[in-house]
Parts: C-alpha cells; sequence; structure tokens
C-alpha cells in the first residue's frame, strides 16, 4: 500500500525560530494519524505545510503523490481542511457546518443538505444533540 503522506527533512523557519528542524514520518494510506505535542512543537507548522499553505525552507513532502511545492495546484485537488474551530462562530449545528461546506464546494442547497444527512448516518451522529443556536 503506498503512502497517502510523507515529509522528508522538513525544515520551517520564521525568521529566527525554526519551527520545523528536519521533520521526517510517513502516514499508510487508510490510517488516522494526530499531531501531537507541546505549545510551539510546531504542529500547525507541519499542516500548512502539507496542506501547501506554507511553503517548506528545506526538504520535502508528498501529500496523495503530489509534491506539496511543484503539484501543490493539484494536492489541493484532492484534500480537504477544516479549520481549529468547528462551528463558525459557534451559531451553526454540526449539520449546519456540513451543509456549508457542501455549499463552498458548490454542490448545491438540496445535494449539501442531503450529503450533509448521509454524513451524519454515517458516522452515526444522526443523535448528537445540536450545538447551541
Ligand atoms: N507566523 C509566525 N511568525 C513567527 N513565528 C511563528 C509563526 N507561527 C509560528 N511561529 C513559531 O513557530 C513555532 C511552531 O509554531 P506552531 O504554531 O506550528 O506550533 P503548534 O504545535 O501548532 O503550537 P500550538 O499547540 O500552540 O498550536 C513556535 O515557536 C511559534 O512561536
Ligand atoms: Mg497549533
Amino acid at each position: 500500500m503506498s503512502d497517502a503522506i510523507t515529509a522528508d527533512g522538513l525544515v520551517k523557519r520564521y525568521g529566527e525560530a525554526t519551527a520545523l528542524d528536519g521533520l521526517s514520518f510517513t502516514v499508510p494510506q487508510g490510517t488516522v494519524l494526530a499531531l501531537l505535542g507541546p505549545n510551539g512543537a510546531g504542529k500547525t507548522t507541519t499542516v500548512r505545510v502539507l496542506t501547501t499553505l506554507l511553503r517548506p525552507d528545506g526538504g520535502r513532502a508528498t501529500v496523495a503523490g503530489c509534491d506539496v511545492v511543484r503539484d501543490a495546484r493539484r494536492l489541493r485537488s484532492h484534500i480537504g481542511l477544516s479549520g481549529q474551530y468547528a462551528a463558525v462562530d459557534e451559531h451553526l449545528t454540526g449539520a449546519e457546518n456540513l451543509e456549508m461546506v457542501g455549499r463552498l464546494y458548490h454542490l448545491g442547497a438540496k445535494r449539501s443538505k442531503a450529503r450533509a444527512r448521509e454524513l451524519l448516518e454515517r458516522f452515526d451522529l444522526t443523535g448528537a444533540p445540536p450545538t447551541v443556536r
């Protein structure tokens, strides 16, 4: 099975500060990876490099077989990235959040609503109470 993510000696500096100092790892397809570490460890920087939002200063990385620098555009068509805060200023329910993402992907109102319902059912979340409105 090929790797979903490869990172090889990633370096990222912010001025004098070195946020990533030769980070290497691989993530096999079909697995879930959690990045854990103390504040300032470089987790957000790593995610931003892997999702093409930041250009690394050294090393290389691929996601879905696409190089984060050379194939950035193609890479972006293969991934989804959700923000650190799940709801838009916490006024949306889980279903409304999913619908909003569907609309952002131009699925259309009807299809977005149906897809949100499908996903909540698939992940067994239909019984979860909505967030505060
Ligand atoms: N825009 C920036 N300019 C300067 N330094 C930065 C910038 N962003 C991050 N850093 C520094 O890079 C290092 C890694 O930061 P990063 O945000 O990637 O860590 P993190 O693991 O996500 O931390 P947290 O758990 O607090 O979210 C830290 O020393 C941080 O201060
Ligand atoms: Mg962070």
